[in-house]
């Protein structure tokens, strides 16, 4: 039989995770304070651990893994790469489809990789509790765990409408021993003024960021934890890349196209990552994030300095942005409702070795449903994203009648967004375009930096 899967043991967990900051082609931009200056260590050491500071500013090239955290990994690595044979077959394409199945972790996709290094270094830093935000839920569930395993206790604000969308995520992070608030809140500052000026909104990452950094800030023994855009969160990201890259090898493969859905960059990262190193020393390999066209970061966003969050109480990072208090409509894929991006992502789009596509609602469930009645595995609605492309390209090479190599993350089942798969399946889904005056109006309130 023809392998559909190919596994590694668990001795193949990557050892090192790969930082990319030496191999880019310039360096990333400081990240600023209130000032206008690069903000120094200490200063984020207010809301970090440490040793999460230190490698969110380090050019050491292989940092390496603790045990304590691989033996957390082991809990559901390394993942397995797919061969997509019956995709495939449907779309009677010449191309090859792999894709690294990150759904198989217990949260049940690729977030918690960063969640349990974050919660063992905080707990390694004496710190007792930690704060956090939520879109989809997967972020919030994988530190809730990560917490559990950790001995840490973890409060999640969940974005609102993800809250109402997505019940049993809450009951889930709740079983870990978290505790979910829905965001906005009357719990802090931020939260309550965003709630006196409108108070039935859907609520956003970047407002659920201002409340968790608002409460870490505020408090002694608490931390914050993110999961995503900041380069730490990248690079513990990329022992999927590195898998998937073994992976390929022991199938005599290596891709054309690598694709990942992208909400701040860190499957992104971690994915491409690795594939970029081989491409920076010559090997060529196409990468491409793919967002929504609802929250269109790196297709239609500013490349410019603004904040991380809605109140403006992270430091200012050089990204792609639609404007920090730019409010994307509530679709379905959550965690890709982020206005900003990772300042590593970005600087790779800008310049040029990073390709991307911004995607509608309609066709990426539609890519969701292909897949499932295909495959059998249900893609979350972020991860679907990538579905949609890759079979593009898998359509595309079958019209060029031309081989091709396609690889592709599948970040997370969907097995909690069945309620988004229902409205789908009844027609009651739309393409939910973002409204242009709103995107305009937010980039007209970019901080300005000289
Ligand atoms: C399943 C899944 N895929 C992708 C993303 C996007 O996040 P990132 O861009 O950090 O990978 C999320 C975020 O919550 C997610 O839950």
């Amino acid at each position: 039989m023809e392998p559909h899967k190919i596994l590694l043991p668990d001795t193949d967990i990557p050892e090192h995770w790969y930082n990319i900051i030496p191999d880019l082609p310039r360096a990333p931009d400081p990240y600023l304070g209130p000032d206008g200056h690069p903000i120094p260590p200490a200063a984020m050491e207010a809301i970090f651990p440490p040793e999460i500071v230190r490698q969110e500013m380090s050019d050491q090239r292989w940092v390496p893994i603790p045990e304590p955290v691989r033996q957390a990994l082991a809990l559901w690595r390394p993942t397995p790469l797919f061969r997509a044979r019956n995709l495939e077959a449907a779309l009677e394409t010449p191309a090859k489809i792999y894709f690294k199945h990150e759904g198989v972790s217990p949260a049940g996709s690729h977030k918690p990789n960063s969640a349990v290094a974050q919660a063992y270094y905080n707990r390694e830093a004496g710190i007792r509790r930690l704060t956090t935000e939520t879109g989809a839920g997967q972020w919030g569930s994988s530190l809730s765990l990560a917490g559990q395993l950790f001995g840490l206790a973890v409060r999640v604000y969940m974005v609102r409408v993800s809250y109402q969308q997505k019940p049993f995520r809450r009951s889930m992070m709740e079983t870990w021993g978290g505790e979910v608030i829905p965001s906005p809140s009357e719990l802090t500052a931020a939260g309550r003024q965003a709630l006196a000026e409108t108070p039935d909104t859907d609520g956003s990452l970047g407002l659920a960021i201002s409340e968790a950094v608002e409460e870490a800030a505020g408090r002694s023994d608490t931390n914050y934890a993110l999961g995503s855009v900041l380069n730490h969160v990248l690079l513990h990201q990329t022992v999927i890349g590195q898998e998937a890259r073994r992976q390929l090898e022991i199938a005599g493969d290596y891709p054309d196209v690598v694709i990942a859905p992208c909400g701040g960059g860190s499957n992104v990262g971690g994915m491409c990552f690795p594939f970029l190193n081989d491409k920076l020393a010559g090997t060529s390999v196409r990468l491409v994030a793919v967002e929504p066209t609802s929250c269109p970061t790196l297709t239609r966003g500013a490349y410019a300095y603004d904040y991380g969050d809605v109140a403006g109480l992270t430091p200012m990072i050089k990204m792609y942005t639609l404007g920090h208090d730019f409010m994307p409509p509530g679709i379905h894929a959550g965690g890709l409702r982020y206005h900003g991006d990772s300042t590593l992502v970005s600087l790779l789009h800008h310049e040029g070795l990073l390709d991307a596509v911004a995607v509608e609602q309609l066709p990426t469930f539609e890519a969701g449903v292909l897949f499932a009645r295909t495959q059998g595995i249900i893609p979350a609605p972020e991860s679907a994203h990538a579905v949609r492309t890759a079979i593009d390209e898998a359509v595309l090479a079958r019209e060029e009648d031309k081989q091709r190599t396609i690889l592709f993350t599948l970040s997370g089942h969907g097995h909690f967004d069945m309620a988004a798969y229902d409205r789908y399946l009844a027609g009651e889904l739309d393409n939910d375009y973002h409204d242009g005056s709103q995107l305009k109006a937010s980039l007209a309130r970019l901080p300005q930096v000289t």
